[in-house]
């Protein structure tokens, strides 16, 4: 069976990731403190602070911004729901706006005319928008809207490390930057995430969230606020410092192979079949995602496709359509299409051009 996708852990990781175990220096630590600047480093932002995952980066990125009761938080309508589910855990409310059809990204026109006719009755504080897949959102657009209305902005970038816009990396082209390592991504530590930040108020305060809010000082620990304990390990961070050298290159087989999606799935857009995603030089391919047409039923075609050998599944949820985030549907309408008929298909640096070619002749067989 040919895998949505595998993480990618040689014998130097794992050595690496034994000799902490035998150290015994198992909570963060010093190759914690060394990734945090090798990632700084990569990135190159003021901070890095590792946490446990995604969700905890997201979550520690809100409560540094004081959100909470009484606040509003705007986000895509095509995510995994980590994004909206945190804003809804400070007491904020997560307002959904739709996405481009073509990028799966934050449409900025929709965010725009919501932003200038917001009525409230919360307040609004941030848009946190998502590089969907490792596709760079509409950051020009995105940063401009937010600074004529005194908004903060949050990228998630959860599924972007590496992905590249304008010339900056993705989670370094706003106020913060949220990365996941769970092992769908193409850097993995098990679980885990980092924040990353160029304001060093915004980092030091976050330092603090993920550890209890506390700090210690020359006079010994202080607890400075009511906190969590969102740490990575050392051993996680051994496995990440392990992968980083390798990520750009990672990413270019994976440029690579979204090429030859691209090429091979041509005659199946041109009869209508699927769609696919534009090209765009700084996606990081974390997920190659098409869409199907409506008259497909795509848990059939998941289910064929695995007669061929092929894994397949969707690609990510709508938020206005899993509808726990209060009654917002009406509003979007390109984020519940990805929802019903987006299908993830195998991508990983691994896989070889007969691979892909293998899953399009499959799709061609189950579609044609
Ligand atoms: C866009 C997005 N945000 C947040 C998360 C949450 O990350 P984690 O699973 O590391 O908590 C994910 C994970 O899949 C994601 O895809």
């Amino acid at each position: 069976m040919l895998k949505l996708s595998q993480p990618n852990i040689d014998d130097a990781a794992i050595a690496a990731v034994v000799e902490v175990l035998r150290s015994g220096q198992l909570v963060h630590g010093q190759e914690c403190e060394t990734f945090e600047k090798e990632l700084a480093e990569y990135l190159g932002c003021g901070d890095v602070i590792l946490v446990s995952s995604g969700t905890s980066a997201l979550h520690v990125a809100l409560m540094a911004l004081d959100i909470g009761q009484g606040d509003a938080v705007i986000v895509p309508d095509f995510t995994f729901p980590a994004t909206a589910n945190v804003i809804a855990l400070t007491g904020a409310r997560p307002v959904i706006v739709d996405v481009r059809p073509e990028t799966y990204t934050l449409d900025s026109d929709a965010l725009e005319s919501l932003v200038s006719g917001w009525k409230g009755p919360e307040r609004l504080r941030a848009i946190m928008p998502v590089h969907e897949f490792g596709f760079p959102a509409d950051m020009e657009s995105i940063n401009r809207i937010a600074e004529a209305h005194g908004l903060a902005v949050i990228e998630d970038a959860a599924c972007a490390l590496g992905a590249t816009y304008a010339g900056g990396k993705a989670g370094n082209l706003a106020d913060i930057g949220c990365f996941s390592f769970h092992p769908r991504k193409t850097l993995t530590t098990g679980e885990g995430g980092a924040i990353a930040t160029c304001h060093p108020e915004l980092a030091a305060r976050m330092r603090r969230l993920r550890n209890h809010g506390m700090e210690r000082t020359p006079s010994g620990m202080q607890f400075f606020e009511p906190a969590t304990n969102y740490r990575l390990t050392n051993f996680q961070a051994a496995l990440g410092r392990q992968q980083l050298p390798h990520l750009d290159e990672w990413i270019q087989a994976r440029r690579d192979l979204a090429k030859g999606y691209l090429s091979n799935l041509a005659p199946l857009v041109e009869q209508g079949l699927l769609t696919c995603p534009v090209w765009d030089d700084g996606h990081s391919w974390q997920t190659f995602m098409v869409v199907l047409s409506p008259s497909f039923v795509r848990s059939d075609v998941i289910a064929a496709l695995r007669e061929h050998g092929v894994e397949s599944n969707l690609g990510a949820q709508s938020l206005s359509v899993i509808g726990i985030y209060g009654d917002q549907t009406g509003n979007s309408t390109v984020g519940p299409q990805l929802y019903a008929s987006g299908l993830a298909l195998p991508l990983f640096e691994q896989m070889s051009t007969d691979d892909v070619q293998k899953v399009c002749t499959a799709l061609n067989a189950v579609l044609g």
